[in-house]
């Protein structure tokens, strides 16, 4: 088990009410599988998504209970003592006072768990890039982030090697003609001795080959010569990359305290107060790096090394031009390019687990099946476990192996897909199904589920279905049906079926 959670209650505290989004969620995610999650708009699908990696907007939204357990480690550590909530008497609201040293603190764990940890696609890709900064730019941050070290560790040993550079670029030069087709252009750069090292070397190489393809050799053979320049690295730009490296060291050893600290649910105070003096002393060292001007300069080195990689993130979710596309800003692609770009930002630390809230929703037919095509590529190459948010019942048939079907803010029925699309229990998923079309029985007349998602400040009492349930019964009005196993991996909340109970 991967993700585990456990009776997860989100709630918005809006003026007119207390919105009870998620209440009394649970799920799993096993290891690398694809769950899907569907349910109509509305039922608490990306609240749910919010909640598991803490970025509920707050104010309004709290998560109030529940656990999200991630490896044994409790994501939602210290989320009780974050804010006292004390309802106002006879208004329907409540007056929250928060402890914003506690959220920091929250929040800082957190951090342990992002990117590598879990990692999100988000609903809307313009509204979670930042408009101000370049797609390499943006892309650059996220690796320097998650993979800051290995980053300037290669960087440096790579330039170790820079004095063997320029006999093999004049032996790709001879070798690599630019007719020839790309492939083997690229395993020409590959056999450059430094791109052994240095895996962008060879990615820039081919790029600057490709752009210097008709202005004649001189001019391409000083365009290579710049890949040599930027590795030639001077003794400040090499102890700027050293104190980086530390930095990141550190941040990677404060990161595994934090997962022991949510794992154990006690705090490790001697190991963080150690960590944050080494901190400190790392940060006085490196005051000289934040005067403006001279910190471009020495950074320079990786902020190149990061734009290439940026292009091979790129490469990676098959964007036909990268080198113009990183240097574009958000506001210049297309939704279908944007989507990918989220995607290779969302898959570069290697996420254990994606979650992916409506990744297709915004896009057109024939992009939707290249995007889904490649998240199940780049799921197989990296092995991550899938969370995919969608109200679209064919994309769950196309790539999930089990589904969670929500209502109003809770989980109705699990199963697997290719079950819950033979034999539908929930009379929700039931309607789900009558409202599509199927190839597979042209005579089924399409129905539509009577009435509409109810209010969650006031959700119907009992079975939350039950206003628009053709088999309500009197029990249903009054009482919450317990989840029950139907089956071997086949649960339903409702009172239509009497299996045992599941343990959740
Ligand atoms: N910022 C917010 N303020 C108040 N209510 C919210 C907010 N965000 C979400 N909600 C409520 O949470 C419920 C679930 O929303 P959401 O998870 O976005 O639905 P969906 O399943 O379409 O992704 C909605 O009924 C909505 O009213
Ligand atoms: S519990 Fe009752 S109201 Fe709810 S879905 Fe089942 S039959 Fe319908
Ligand atoms: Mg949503």
């Amino acid at each position: 088990m991967i993700l585990d959670v456990r009776d997860l209650r989100t709630y918005f505290y809006t003026y007119d009410g207390v919105v009870k989004a998620l209440d009394g969620v649970s799920f799993k995610i096993r290891k690398g599988e694809t769950l899907g999650l569907v349910g109509e708009t509305g039922c608490g699908k990306s609240v749910s998504a919010f909640s598991i990696v803490r970025l509920i907007p707050d104010p309004p939204g709290r998560i109030i209970g529940g656990q999200v357990l991630y490896h044994g480690s409790n994501l939602l550590w210290g989320i009780d003592r974050e804010a006292r909530i004390t309802p106002i008497k006879n208004t329907g609201r409540a007056k929250i006072r928060r402890s914003f040293r506690r959220i920091k603190a929250g929040l800082e764990r957190m951090s342990a768990v992002r990117g590598k940890g879990v990692s999100m696609i988000f609903q809307e890709p313009q509204t979670a890039m930042n408009p101000v900064f370049s797609v390499s730019n943006q892309l650059g941050e996220t690796l320097l982030t998650h993979r800051g070290l290995e980053v300037c560790e290669e960087l440096l040993r790579a330039a170790d090697h820079v004095a063997e550079l320029p006999a093999a670029i004049d032996e790709f030069f001879q070798t690599a003609q630019i007719e020839t087709s790309s492939d083997q252009l690229r395993k020409a750069a590959s056999r450059v001795g430094l791109a052994a090292q240095l895996p962008t070397v060879g990615t820039e190489l081919y790029y600057v080959a490709r752009q210097t393809a008709l202005v004649g050799d001189e001019r391409r053979r000083e365009a290579f010569a710049h890949t040599t320049h930027r590795l030639r690295l001077s003794r400040a730009r090499r102890s700027f990359l050293r104190w980086q490296a530390a930095m990141m060291r550190l941040k990677r050893e404060m990161d595994d305290v934090y997962m022991a600290e949510m794992r154990e649910g006690r705090i490790d105070r001697s190991s963080r107060t150690r960590l944050r003096a080494l901190r400190l002393v790392l940060r006085a060292r490196g005051l000289g790096y934040s005067i403006w001007g001279y910190r471009g300069w020495v950074r320079k080195p990786l902020r190149d090394e990061l734009f290439w990689r940026s292009v091979q993130l790129l490469e990676g979710v098959q964007i036909a031009n990268p080198v113009q596309i990183a240097r574009n800003y958000p506001h210049e692609l297309s939704g279908g390019m944007l989507q990918r770009v989220m995607i290779a930002m969302a898959l570069c630390p290697d996420p254990d687990i994606l979650i992916a809230d409506e990744p297709t929703t915004a896009l057109d037919v024939t992009i939707q099946a290249q995007i889904l095509e490649l998240m199940r590529d780049l799921k197989q190459r990296v092995g991550s476990s899938v969370l995919l948010i969608t109200h679209d019942l064919a994309v769950i048939a196309e790539v999930s192996d089990r589904v969670c079907v929500m209502y109003a803010g809770q989980i109705v029925e699990t199963s697997t897909v290719s079950e819950l699309f033979r034999q539908p229990m929930h009379p929700y998923t039931q309607g789900l199904l009558a409202s599509i079309p199927r190839f597979d029985r042209p005579e089924r007349k399409l129905e539509s589920i009577p009435g509409s998602v109810p209010n969650l400040i006031y959700p119907p009492k009992g079975c939350r279905f039950h206003p628009r349930c053709p088999y309500a019964m009197p029990i249903c009005k009054e009482e919450r049906p317990p989840t029950t196993l139907e089956g071997t991996d086949h649960t339903v909340a409702c009172y239509l079926y009497k299996g045992p109970v599941a343990v959740e």
